[in-house]
């Protein structure tokens, strides 16, 4: 089905001038950029969007890295959208993920990962809300 995620090129992978790199790689794979955003996210906003996670050795961390500096941030529309951006991510820990994925390529560590993307269509819906309440653009063919 035609589904919508979300995704976050975070601050060390915006730092390395990866982001068109990162971009053309869901492009090339048939996702469609409909929405996009860059901003440097306060503790307030970072604690927010991961507040699943609140409480989890690794939260304060996580934290203090997502508002180290820019992030660009990007709904991703198209077939498979939520599984096909975790293949092209390739694994959370980028010590497991596969060559040629963006983590494998672009991370630093665990938490310098480069990468989020929506683990499911229904935490997409929630996660788009938070950074486009005003909604995002009609696709394009
Ligand atoms: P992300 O997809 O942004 O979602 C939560 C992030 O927490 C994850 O990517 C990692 O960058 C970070 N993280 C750091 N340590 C861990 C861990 N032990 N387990 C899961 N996530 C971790």
């Amino acid at each position: 089905a035609i589904e919508q995620t979300l995704s976050i090129i975070k601050p060390n992978a915006v730092a390395k001038n990866a982001i068109g790199a990162i971009l053309s790689r869901f492009e090339a794979a048939g996702l469609q950029i409909v929405a996009a955003r860059m901003l440097h996210m306060s503790k307030e906003q970072a604690s927010a969007f991961y507040g699943i996670h609140q409480g989890k050795p690794f939260f304060d961390e996580l934290v203090a890295f997502m508002t180290s500096g820019p992030v660009m941030v990007q709904v991703l529309e198209g077939e498979d959208a939520v599984a096909k951006n975790r293949d092209i991510m390739g694994a959370t820990n980028p010590a497991n993920a596969a060559p040629g994925t963006i983590r494998a390529d672009f991370a630093d560590s665990f938490t310098e990962n480069a990468a989020h993307g929506s683990d499911a269509a229904d935490t997409a819906a929630v996660e788009i809300a938070f950074f486009f309440p005003e909604g995002v653009c009609p696709r394009t063919r």
